[in-house]
């Protein structure tokens, strides 16, 4: 397929002459890290995207300073901050929120896997996964697209299509026979195409739809849709399975009556949607607007302002309070309030929809064109990607920036039984007699990581591995007296650190502290090891506890963006 100019919109117009060239061209830039799975290099991205290599430069330092991505070497990459323009559209559809715990409920009840999707033009986009895979390869993320043909939601969606929107799809498919502008399905002539048109008119007659290994070899699906009070479609829950253990038809007929109770508890969960939650004023001096101000004053032409405006009129629409304005906002606003909640002016804030609206990633409410809402196509800028990153993943560059500047190995380590285990680690010099990958195992009463991991467990979890644990003296040092060992959790639960000093190891010094999950918990330590012999143990505690301190709480912002939706894997 040859690719459309950058500045064109979703269906290949020129752009309105109020539209926002920076926006264009940085939404641009995006894209083509979405596309490549987040990263990609400067030179690549010129050539991707047709722009000045002076311009991808500028974009790149911008989005930067937004923290949605990091340049390493010469590659730029996506960054899971960037999530929070996907979760600006999953917080204000409203979905995940209201469905999300049915859905959840209903896969627990059949055991089977259960996804909501949206129409999303001729596609289909995922917008919640409760996934319970056992022998499929396949797994699609919160933010994927399907071609409408493939997979069972399509047919319920296109039931209600008119003649342009036909028109518009079969272009599509005949333009794009393999789905090579799906990344996220196998690619390969199938005959889902062929059989669609009937597959849409008996979804219409019947309220759901199959797919019976549309996808791939095995995955067998049944749909229905939950609609809103005028019958449309507002999205479609699948029912997933394997042929090794269900046929397209044992499947309807095993799981069709659930499904139907579902989908009807969730149109009434939907029932209070559309109705208009009064904006919060937005915190005076907190605006993104007096943010973006203040970079372009120390960036200069390296920060392209009306690029970091357009971009934080899209997490104007996230109903959660606390966005970066402080903005407790709606999911359908005004021209005034995407203002207020930026901080921009209004001719500002209008240029920036105008041009948000013409690449398809704003809509107007149909029930009041004044009303402006995000699109699920806001998904397509790197969420789908971002939110399969794992825990290492997203910790490992903060360890990259964490050794640049105390010049000691860092790690990150989990729990794993009674020991720790590594996920996560960028050394510097070798000063352990064994060489610590990911993967290596200690004790963790004798390890910093291992004792900051103890101290955050719920107390009989913690009696639990110390009762078990025979308190081995691995040197001169190490702690083996249960009592002391329960002080020393103790404290490290109020002072949220540990040091170890020479326990696991003669000559090794180790501080960790705790990596904590949205809802508080601790999932994780990360720690800087050095040799004991280079200065005392407060020196350590002075030098290294601030900027350890510092990278947890990065790596935490992060987990609060990517695990908003969906869940973080550990690896
Ligand atoms: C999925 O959620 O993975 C899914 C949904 C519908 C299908 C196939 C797979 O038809």
């Amino acid at each position: 397929m040859s690719s459309p100019s950058p500045t064109a919109g979703a269906a290949g117009a020129a752009p309105p002459p109020e539209a926002v060239g920076p926006l264009i061209r940085g939404l641009a830039v995006l894209r083509e890290l979405a596309a490549a799975d987040g990263r990609r290099s400067v030179g690549d991205l010129v050539r991707a995207t047709r722009l000045a290599r002076s311009t991808v430069d500028r974009v790149i330092s911008t989005l930067s300073r937004t923290g949605y991505l990091r340049v390493e070497g010469r590659d730029a990459v996506l960054t899971p901050r960037l999530m929070e323009l996907g979760n600006a559209y999953l917080s204000s559809c409203r979905l995940p929120d209201l469905l999300g715990p049915l859905a959840d409920a209903l896969a627990d009840g059949l055991d089977e896997s259960v996804s909501i999707a949206v129409p999303d033009r001729d596609g289909v986009r995922f917008v919640h996964q409760a996934t319970r895979r056992r022998a499929m390869s396949l797994t699609f993320r919160i933010g994927d697209l399907l071609p409408a043909e493939r997979g069972a939601p399509g047919a319920l969606f296109a039931a209600r299509w008119g003649e342009e929107d036909w028109r518009r799809w079969r272009e599509r498919h005949a333009a794009d026979p393999l789905d090579a502008g799906f990344p996220a399905v196998p690619h390969g002539r199938t005959d889902a195409g062929a059989s669609f048109e009937e597959r849409a008119a008996a979804a219409r007659e019947q309220g759901w739809s199959a797919d019976d290994q549309l996808i791939e070899p095995g995955l067998v699906a049944v749909a229905m849709a939950v609609r809103d009070a005028g019958g449309a479609p507002v999205c479609a829950v699948s029912v997933v399975s394997h042929t090794s253990r269900h046929s397209a038809r044992s499947l309807r007929e095993a799981v069709l009556p659930r499904l139907r109770d579902a989908v009807e508890a969730m149109a009434d969960a939907l029932k209070p949607v559309g109705q208009r939650r009064p904006a919060a004023p937005p915190a005076a001096g907190s605006a993104p607007a007096s943010w973006t101000r203040a970079s372009k004053q120390e960036l200069g032409p390296e920060f392209v302002e009306s690029l970091a405006r357009g971009l934080t009129v899209l997490t104007a629409f996230d109903t959660a309070a606390g966005t970066q304005g402080g903005h407790g906002g709606s999911a359908e606003l005004p021209l005034t309030e995407v203002a207020e909640a930026t901080g921009l002016a209004r001719a500002t804030a209008r240029r920036a929809l105008i041009t948000l609206e013409h690449l398809d990633y704003v809509e107007r409410a149909p029930h009041d064109a004044r009303l402006h809402r995000l699109t699920p196509r806001v998904l397509e800028l790197g969420f789908a990607h971002l939110s399969g990153l794992t825990l290492p993943q997203i910790t490992q560059p903060h360890l990259v920036e964490l050794v640049g500047r105390v010049h000691d190995s860092a790690s990150m380590a989990v729990l794993s039984g009674d020991d720790i285990q590594y996920v996560a680690r960028v050394p510097t010099v070798r000063i352990m007699s064994v060489n610590i990958t990911v993967g290596t195992r200690f004790p963790a009463y004798a390890t910093a990581m291992g004792r900051v991991l103890l101290a955050g467990l719920p107390g009989p979890e913690r009696a639990g591995i110390l009762a078990r644990t025979e308190l081995q003296p691995l040197t001169l040092h190490t702690v083996t007296s249960a009592a002391r060992l329960g002080d020393i959790l103790d404290r490290a639960a109020r002072d949220g650190y540990v040091l170890v000093d020479e326990e696991l190891e003669e000559g090794l010094r180790s501080i960790a502290v705790p990596v904590h999950d949205r809802t508080g918990r601790v999932v994780a330590a990360v720690n800087v090891s050095l040799h004991a012999g280079r200065g005392t143990p407060e020196h350590a505690r002075e030098n290294l506890l601030p900027p350890l301190r510092e990278t947890a709480a990065r790596i935490e912002a992060d987990i609060q963006v990517a695990g908003r939706y969906g869940r973080i894997a550990m690896g």
